[in-house]
């Protein structure tokens, strides 16, 4: 058997390493609702998805999942599954409503220890992500958000304060989540919130895309390492906890079999996943970054290298899904593709009319398990072996016009899903990687950004207008992989 085919092990929960972290993913926007209540303030996705035509559907995510009235339904939930760790993020406006220019919200901070307390209560670990897209309107309008420096300092502020009130029992942070698919969603291609971008990346004509993604992780960089550097200085010594980043992580494969699609393939790595983990760890933007954007790369002084180099203590993966990738820098393909800041690279995800997987119900996404492995791998060698989560993964139902609830509940195809990848994430650690945990996106059905409800990842369905969470197959499934603890080997 070479590297990565896709073998279909029987797998069980004892094949992981002692202390395996197993659970749900989760973010504060797409689940909580509830967005004036108990002193919550006006965010960025408030703002965007009650813009009309941004949404599918126009929808928003004033009632999502009404978590916020249904919490401890959905921790009991939880627990009857039984995970042993529970990924949510904490909303920046019930904390601060007003970013740092207002005072902190005790209800807010009194919503979150009753997560947490009540999640500790049954054994579910807390891994907590502090920033998860929604960020107070007020510092979007003071100055636009990300693209400023001050969001470094705003960031730093908000990030103190969860380490000082929930830090005591929280010993998993992550700061900010995939700050690469923020810039290209929302500062290139316009459809997250604040929805800049300019041709050819979108149709709109705010902002400067030539740039504005660069700076926004710029910015993001830095606050995460000045967030740390307050949490290793005052925190983590007392709380013993540790803290990471998220990264949002495709797997990508060379389109023909020729070494300029292979090369192709490195750059279209370096352009997502090193972007942001090479400065973490290096204190420097990768090679492949530097010889294709030159000066248009923001430069950080010396005294940011060294508060950047490490400022990670494990990395965190959401990975889905793999594309094939093709070179344009030989020769031009689309528009897009011959743009500097997409590394000269078009992605697909067809071969001669042939998709590298099955489709899902997300037109990007296509199931090919043996990229979990071929990722981990990655990340492993690049990064020496730094401790890796799986923060998410999931697979979302294609929606079909006739599909009846029944249907809908019997998603055999999510449980093959997970099955296949976690037996690939098993053979990456069975090589030698060490990855910690594996959290599942995601326990709902949610709100799906700028997709609406309309595409579903949830282990339950959530009903639209009762919000009865109601149990799909892959319930079943997962709580009997997670409470069968006989070994396979
Ligand atoms: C990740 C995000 O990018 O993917 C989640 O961290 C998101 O918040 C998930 O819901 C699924 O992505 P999408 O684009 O299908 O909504």
């Amino acid at each position: 058997v070479q590297c990565c085919d896709e073998v279909e092990d029987a797998i069980s929960r004892s094949d992981f390493p002692e202390g395996f972290l197993f659970g749900t993913s989760t973010s504060s926007y797409q689940i909580e609702g509830a967005p004036f209540e108990d002193g919550r303030g006006l965010s960025n996705w408030d703002v965007f998805s009650h813009t009309p035509g941004k949404i599918k559907n126009d929808e928003n995510g004033d009632i999502a999942d009404d978590h916020y009235h249904r919490y401890l339904e959905d921790i009991e939930l939880m627990s009857s599954l039984g995970v042993n760790v529970y990924r949510f993020s904490i909303s920046w406006t019930r904390i601060l409503p007003r970013g740092i220019y207002g005072d902190i919200n005790p209800n807010g901070i009194m919503f979150y220890n009753k997560i947490i307390d009540n999640l500790l209560l049954r054994g579910i670990e807390p891994f907590v992500t502090i920033h998860h897209h929604d960020l107070p309107q007020e510092l979007e309008e003071r100055y636009g958000g990300w693209i400023s420096l001050l969001m470094q300092r705003d960031f730093v502020h908000f990030a103190e304060i969860c380490f000082k009130s929930f830090g005591d029992r929280v010993k998993y942070w992550t700061t900010i989540n995939e700050p690469a698919l923020v810039a290209n969603y929302a500062y290139m291609k316009g459809i997250y919130a604040p929805g800049h971008c300019s041709p050819p990346f979108g149709n709109c004509n705010t902002g400067n895309s030539d740039v504005e993604p660069l700076i926004v992780v710029h910015n993001m960089l830095l606050a995460h390492a000045k967030a740390v550097e307050l949490y290793r200085k005052h925190f983590q010594a007392k709380q013993g906890g540790t803290i990471g980043i998220v990264a949002h992580s495709v797997m990508y494969e060379p389109l023909r079999d020729e070494e300029c699609d292979r090369q192709a393939v490195n750059r279209a790595l370096a352009f997502l996943i090193p972007w942001v983990l090479d400065p973490l760890v290096f204190g420097e933007y990768p090679a492949e970054m530097h010889s294709i954007l030159g000066s248009q790369l923001p430069v950080f002084s010396l005294k940011e290298k060294s508060l950047l180099k490490g400022s990670i203590d494990f990395i965190g993966i959401n990975h889905y899904g793999s594309l094939y990738v093709k070179d344009c820098s030989l020769s031009a393909c689309s528009l897009e593709a011959d743009h500097p800041i997409t590394g000269f690279v078009e992605v697909t995800g067809i071969r001669d009319g042939v998709p590298i997987g099955d489709q899902t119900g997300f037109s990007w996404f296509y199931v090919v398990p043996r990229g979990m492995q071929k990722l981990v791998d990655y990340v492993k060698i690049r990064y020496h072996n730094i401790p890796m989560y799986i923060t998410e993964n999931g697979y979302c139902s294609p929606l079909k016009p006739d599909e009846t609830m029944h249907d809908l509940l019997q998603d055999v195809k999510r449980i093959d899903y997970h099955k296949a990848y976690l037996a690939a994430l098993l053979r990456a650690i069975r090589k030698g990687a060490d990855v910690r945990g594996y959290m599942i996106w995601s326990l709902l059905d949610n709100f799906e950004w700028a997709n609406g409800y309309e595409i579903r990842y949830g282990l339950y369905h959530v009903n639209r207008d009762t919000h009865e969470r109601i149990p799909k197959l892959s319930v079943q499934w997962f709580s009997s992989f997670l409470n069968n603890t006989i070994r396979t080997n």
